[in-house]
């Protein structure tokens, strides 16, 4: 252990193809055999593509106005399972079982996070035809965020110098494997598969309002004009960086994520890539991308 690591971190191994960590390994069984009910809401992302910022806007458009107290006591990720996850650990705010917290949810429609990329997601939400919000972030702050999150959180490797994560990023030997297969491979299950409602950071951070209005037709909610007014405020990035239910505060701890080290809500912007990425980077990584992204139709913006 480093000295900023007083428990040994993960490793990655391959799981099916992609590099992963026992965490999210840990309930493989129980999550394949998950049970979704036809009004689940999956929010499916790659990690650091704005996962807490959609999720608590659906948790304010759902129970916003009815579940006033689970504001302001119970923190997000309790709220909107991350069902990927299961750890034990003594410190009871630590202990995490995402499908055992989803089965108990006791409000619905049930909102669920996950990480995983489509082949992994238990095959009932497709069965019972959920709705799925798939949020995507361009790569390049993707990573970057990716970057100061893991030299933070302990569940997962140590990112190393920014030069070595750089290329093992780009070789997808990170937690949840490849941005570039993740991305792509929800893309191509959206012309299958209908009920997915595919966003961009980059487009909620330009006009969050015009994005939560997208939002409430896909997921066919009716919302006043002043409720959609009150929730853009709430989900701006101050508001939710200084808001213990959604900042993950709660999780501060050596043993899981250590603020000492950077916040969970670090920057929230767009183009903050370009104050880590060096010239000759840029150009080894633009070349890389064109590679990789061979489908015209999935756009990014890595500046708006
Ligand atoms: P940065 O590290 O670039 O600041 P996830 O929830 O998927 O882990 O994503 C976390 C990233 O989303 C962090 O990015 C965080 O700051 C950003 N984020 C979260 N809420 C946000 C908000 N309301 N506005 C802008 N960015 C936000």
């Amino acid at each position: 252990p480093s000295e900023t690591s007083p428990v040994p971190r993960s490793k990655l191994f391959d799981f099916h193809g992609v590099q992963m960590v026992n965490a999210f390994t840990n309930n493989w069984e129980n999550i394949q055999n998950f049970k979704a009910r036809p009004d689940d809401i999956l929010i499916a992302t790659y990690p650091k593509a704005g996962t807490t910022w959609v999720a608590y806007i659906l948790d304010l458009l759902y129970f916003g106005q009815t579940e006033q107290e689970r504001q302001s006591t119970i923190p997000i990720y309790r709220r909107v399972p991350f069902i990927d996850k299961a750890v034990t650990s003594l410190n009871e705010e630590l202990n995490y079982n995402g499908v055992d917290l989803a089965n108990n949810l006791p409000t619905s429609p049930r909102l669920i996070k996950t990480h995983y990329p489509v082949q992994f997601v238990p095959k009932s939400f497709f069965e019972q035809n959920c709705k799925i919000v798939y949020v995507a972030r361009n790569v390049k702050d993707t990573m970057v965020s990716y970057y100061h999150f893991e030299r933070m959180t302990q569940v997962q490797p140590e990112p190393g110098d920014w030069k070595d994560y750089f290329q093992r990023f780009l070789d997808g030997k990170v937690t949840w494997g490849s941005w570039y297969d993740h991305v792509n491979g929800w893309w191509q299950r959206k012309k299958t598969y209908s009920n997915i409602h595919y966003m961009f950071f980059e487009d909620l951070s330009e006009n969050t309002d015009r994005e939560i209005t997208k939002l409430c037709k896909f997921l066919g909610l009716s919302v006043t004009p002043e409720l959609k007014r009150q929730v853009t405020g709430q989900v701006q990035f101050d508001a939710m960086k200084n808001n213990k239910m959604t900042n993950y505060s709660t999780l501060n701890s050596k043993e899981m994520m250590d603020f000492n080290v950077c916040p969970f809500m670090r920057k929230g912007k767009v183009g903050d890539w370009k104050t880590h990425f060096t010239v000759a980077q840029n150009e080894k990584f633009d070349k890389d991308y064109e590679q990789k992204m061979k489908d015209p139709t999935l756009q990014f913006r890595t500046l708006i």
